[in-house]
């Protein structure tokens, strides 16, 4: 069967979910094109098997190519199919369907393919309704809440902003008050400052902690105290928060306030999905308006590496853009690609100086060792050659897991942290170290020498070894080391070196680690995790591994356990995680975050005795809907 001219043909690949678990799909093709021998490749959520209809081509984790024993497609020849997500894994919503599909033809040729997905409800939303704060009600409704606000029972109409008076003195205005006008620019919210606003007058108080302040609202006048810079800012964006959620007219009274923990984070994978760097410059404007200081950016993992380093400049150049063709195939929606993109060192710098001005600082992640699949296909020297391990990590990968019994891999990763690190400020480095698969390492010879020689029995406490190594390198570069709970594993006690340790899978790990003497970041999946959907809903988007995270679950726990108070001093703080494998498009990011990133900025920052219950978040969520919509903050973009 000969294939013809397709330029007119529309193919279209029809999808929906069966009540068994499975998902069936059929093929077609319109007008009277005849297709033959043609492979179709989508992507998936995670891996999956041929139930019907169709036979594996090829499966790279959760990209998927298929080919059929019927092979022609045309008007009167359709093509069904079914799959089913392995280990009996339920389709949770429309973010487990096939994504990203496309057709090869026998001569290379590429197709675009149109999914129609049955069974999603166009007009779902979850957008609150819009409100205003009542400016006379007692609650500020401001997220975070603060420590403590004595209304005075007056209101203060405010007209266009605020006026600085002349107790201003240059440095401050530039470094904190400009920077929040600046913000409120970028953002379509200004004016913050205005030559008809309210005069705000301050005063210097040595007295308040670093990020303390307080502001005294009077109806003619607000005066802003702090001792820093960082409290000055926090005091201004209070200010500016009110203008917004509470309309020109704002109540008056008095705000003592401080975070409650140092570490106040957002996290966003760059791998799985490649973001504009202007989205990530937005996103760390809402961490501002949040009082969110710690932006942890994971831009490397199985599915790419995109900083651009100069000490292994084939890791990005290979892996940035995957699709068709490339080392890594159109996981995730990635289509024939190419697709995605790099981070360039010129943008490190701007987005340095940008968090900067935001009191922001950026913690990057580089992965080992495991997470590494696209690395190690482009550096083959980083694993054993004669390793039959054959590891398969959680996500589908095959042979993901760098060899630290090889000299080749001291090297990489000597090289790579000391570049990374030395582009960012902070001094801190993540080291990565989560879900190496149980297999990794079990067939090396390398890994049966270093074991014997160091006295190791498994591979635990060759990860703890590794884990310690590197973190000592860094130490010494004067880089603080961090990693993912796993890391504490080991006979040597793990990673050392006063690491930070962020505990993901639940609070035990975290809490177990910080009984051991090290420092915590909360982040447990069920509560701080946005990539998990939001509800069970099937028009959501996200993942359900340790099940789903409403507005309510990001409020509903805290960091330290009340029986447990000593670890308060351990448990630095708590972060907002957004993994990208159910990111289509960056706007997904801000309905995935929008509402829920008000709770992690409320665990963060309020204190344990005035944090909103989940119905007062509720409230607050509703008067920031009006915030994120002033700000273009897409709050209902799933697809
Ligand atoms: C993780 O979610 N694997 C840290």
């Amino acid at each position: 069967m000969e294939t013809t001219n397709c330029a007119d043909t529309i193919i279209r690949l029809e999808t929906w979910c069966t009540e068994d678990r499975q998902i069936n799909c059929i093929l077609s093709a319109s007008g009277d094109t005849l297709i033959s021998n043609h492979t179709l490749c989508f992507s998936m959520l995670a891996p999956c098997e041929v139930a019907e209809g169709a036979k594996l081509r090829r499966m790279t984790a959760s990209y998927v190519e298929l080919h059929f024993e019927q092979d022609v497609l045309g008007a009167a020849q359709s093509q069904q199919f079914s799959l089913r997500y392995e280990n009996n894994r339920t389709p949770a919503n429309r973010s487990w369907l096939p994504k990203g599909a496309y057709l090869r033809l026998q001569d290379g040729c590429i197709l675009p393919v149109e999914i129609v997905a049955r069974g999603i409800d166009p007009n779902f939303t979850t957008k609150l309704p819009e409100q205003q704060a009542n400016p006379s009600s007692r609650d500020l409704m401001l997220t975070p809440t603060p420590q403590s606000w004595e209304p005075s029972g007056d209101q203060l109409h405010m007209g266009d902003g605020y006026m600085l008076d002349a107790s201003w003195d240059a440095e401050e205005a530039a470094t904190s008050v400009l920077a929040v006008e600046a913000l409120a620019q970028r953002n379509n919210i200004a004016p913050f400052l205005s030559q008809n606003g309210v005069p705000l007058r301050f005063i210097r108080k040595q007295t308040l902690a670093e990020d303390a302040y307080e502001l005294t609202i009077s109806p003619k006048e607000i005066t802003l105290a702090a001792s820093t810079a960082a409290g000055v800012f926090h005091g201004a964006i209070t200010l500016l928060n009110l203008k917004l959620i509470c309309g020109g007219t704002i109540p008056c009274g008095q705000v003592t306030d401080a975070p409650r923990f140092e570490w106040r984070g957002q996290h966003l994978d760059c791998a799985r999905h490649y973001y504009q760097p202007e989205t990530l410059l937005r996103l760390l404007d809402m961490m501002a308006l949040l009082k969110l200081n710690r932006f942890h950016w994971h831009f490397c993992d199985d599915e790419a590496f995109r900083l651009e380093v100069e000490s292994y400049p084939q890791l990005w150049q290979q892996s940035g853009l995957r699709g068709e063709g490339r080392v890594v195939p159109g996981v995730f929606g990635g289509t024939a690609g190419p697709q995605g993109g790099t981070y360039s060192k010129a943008f490190v710098k701007e987005l340095v100086a940008h968090a900067k001005h935001l009191h922001i600082e950026i913690l990057p992640e580089i992965e080992v060792p495991a997470h590494s699949w696209a690395a190690l296909q482009i550096h083959p020297e980083l694993r054993d050659s004669v390793d039959q391990s054959n590891e398969v990590s959680v996500q589908g990968y095959l042979n993901n897991t760098i060899n630290p019994a090889l000299p080749a891999a001291w090297t990489y990763m000597e090289a790579l942290t000391k570049e990374v690190a030395g582009l960012f400020p902070f001094a801190h480095l993540h080291l990565g170290c989560d879900e190496r698969p149980p297999a990794a390492w079990t067939k090396s010879p390398a890994i049966e020498k270093l074991k014997t020689e160091q006295g190791f029995a498994t591979a635990d406490d060759v990860q703890g070894w590794m884990m310690d190594k590197l973190a000592a390198y860094i130490r010494s570069l004067g880089v603080r080391p961090a990693a993912w709970e796993e890391a504490s594993k080991g006979a040597n006690g793990g990673i050392n070196n006063d690491a930070i340790l962020f505990s993901w899978t639940q609070q035990g790990p975290g809490l177990e680690a910080a009984r051991k003497g090290y420092s915590v970041v909360m982040t447990p999946a069920a509560h701080a995790y946005w990539d998990l959907a939001p509800s069970a809903d099937f028009n959501e988007i996200g993942l359900n591994w340790a099940g789903n995270t409403s507005l309510a679950d990001s409020i509903n726990w805290d960091p330290v356990p009340e029986n447990e108070p000593e670890l308060e001093r351990k448990i630095i703080g708590a972060q907002g995680c957004l993994w990208s494998e159910v990111v289509q498009q960056d706007a997904n990011m801000e309905t995935m975050m929008a509402p829920r990133i008000l709770g992690i900025a409320e665990i963060g920052w309020a204190t344990r005795a005035n944090k909103p219950d989940a119905e007062q978040l509720t409230q607050k969520a509703a008067c920031y809907a009006k915030l994120f919509s002033a700000i273009g903050w897409h709050q209902d973009v799933r697809d």
